[in-house]
């Protein structure tokens, strides 16, 4: 299955009115009509989450942290000085949505789920760099399979000297224009046969920031799960889940540090992580012309267990830290 090839069905839509968000309703129109003057389309007052709903082997259906999604939204929207969603607005939307869709959901295993896109634009006539003053909330899905073509093997990489965010800019939250900056490089890392993009910290180009769509992650020689500190990288929920799998599960010390990368070879492993992504090992990166392979160029032992804790997790196979699961019911 390739990443979000099938339409579903059904969308939700909701609307302010005055500043104030109103619930919505789910609708079969793939189609939205906005004005031509809207902010989304001049100014980029756009930003979306990404969230799954898995199958488990008894047939349930399952979200991963959604109430993370929910945080972030929300602190996307206060970037870009737009009204906050309600939780009860967020949650009817998305089980809703995959209510509705139920039929679509992938069954149990092999990476297959259920994504699904909420997003927020602003809309409206407005000229002037201003927030809008109407905006429009949507959730649709689609069901996908693993974001990175090859499943646990593990893919090249390379380094560019473009940046998809600024240093205080925003990286941080999930807006639509960090995507369009990225869509350049990303096709520069493609035609060179690379699987995807590392990018470096904007302010000096020598620490890595994160994968175009997923973040980074390493092991180094004495098994220290170590990830980026940033202020111009997404704050991944996947990653957060990672960490806290390597540390309580795995028995593992985890750092949030710069990582240089030009003392890459301290990692003996190193995946990309995200909801699209899950856990894609990483193989090798390239750095100004320089190839540096993690171990055997293969997905590493640790990388592996991660892997696997974060599908039974998703699948419903173990037990998840509490709070971790919402069921759609
Ligand atoms: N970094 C970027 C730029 C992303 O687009 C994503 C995807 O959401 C991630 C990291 C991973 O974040 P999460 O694990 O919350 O999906
Ligand atoms: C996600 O993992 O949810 C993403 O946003 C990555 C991507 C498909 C943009």
């Amino acid at each position: 299955m390739g990443y979000a090839l099938k339409e579903t069905e059904y969308r939700y839509r909701a609307w302010t009115k005055d500043g104030i968000w109103q619930m919505g309703k789910l609708t079969t129109n793939k189609n939205i009509t906005i004005h031509e003057g809207s902010n989304v389309f001049h100014y980029g007052q756009g930003l979306f989450e990404g969230l799954k709903a898995y199958k488990t082997k008894s047939g349930k259906i399952q979200l991963f942290r959604p109430d993370m999604n929910f945080i972030r939204i929300n602190e996307g929207l206060d970037r870009i000085v737009a009204p906050r969603i309600p939780e009860e607005l967020f949650f009817d939307a998305i089980e809703k949505v995959v209510e509705a869709n139920k039929d679509d959901i992938p069954e149990y295993g092999q990476g297959q789920s259920l994504y699904i896109r909420p997003f927020v634009i602003g809309q409206g006539m407005n000229l002037g760099v201003k927030p809008s003053e109407e905006y429009l909330f949507s959730v649709f899905c689609a069901p996908v399979g693993t974001y990175f073509k090859g499943g646990l093997s593990a893919l090249n990489f390379v380094t560019t000297d473009y940046d998809r965010a600024a240093a205080n800019g925003t990286g941080q939250v999930k807006l639509a224009g960090n995507y369009g900056a990225s869509l350049y490089p990303r096709q520069i890392a493609k035609d060179a046969g690379y699987a995807g993009v590392i990018y470096l910290d904007p302010a000096t180009h020598t620490k890595i920031d994160e994968v175009g769509a997923a973040n980074f992650f390493g092991v180094t020689h004495d098994n220290v799960v170590v990830t980026p500190k940033s202020s111009s990288i997404l704050p991944s929920i996947t990653r957060k889940s990672i960490l806290y799998l390597a540390e309580h599960v795995l028995g593992l010390k985890t750092e949030e540090r710069e990582c240089f990368i030009d003392n890459i070879s301290e990692f003996k492993e190193a995946g990309a992580c995200g909801t699209a992504a899950i856990i894609t090992p990483i193989g090798s990166i390239t750095h100004k012309g320089k190839k540096h392979q993690f171990g055997e160029g293969e997905v590493g032992t640790i990388v592996k267990k991660l892997y696997d804790l974060l599908l039974d997790i998703y699948y419903g196979d173990i037990e998840a830290p509490e709070g971790w699961i919402r069921e759609i019911k």
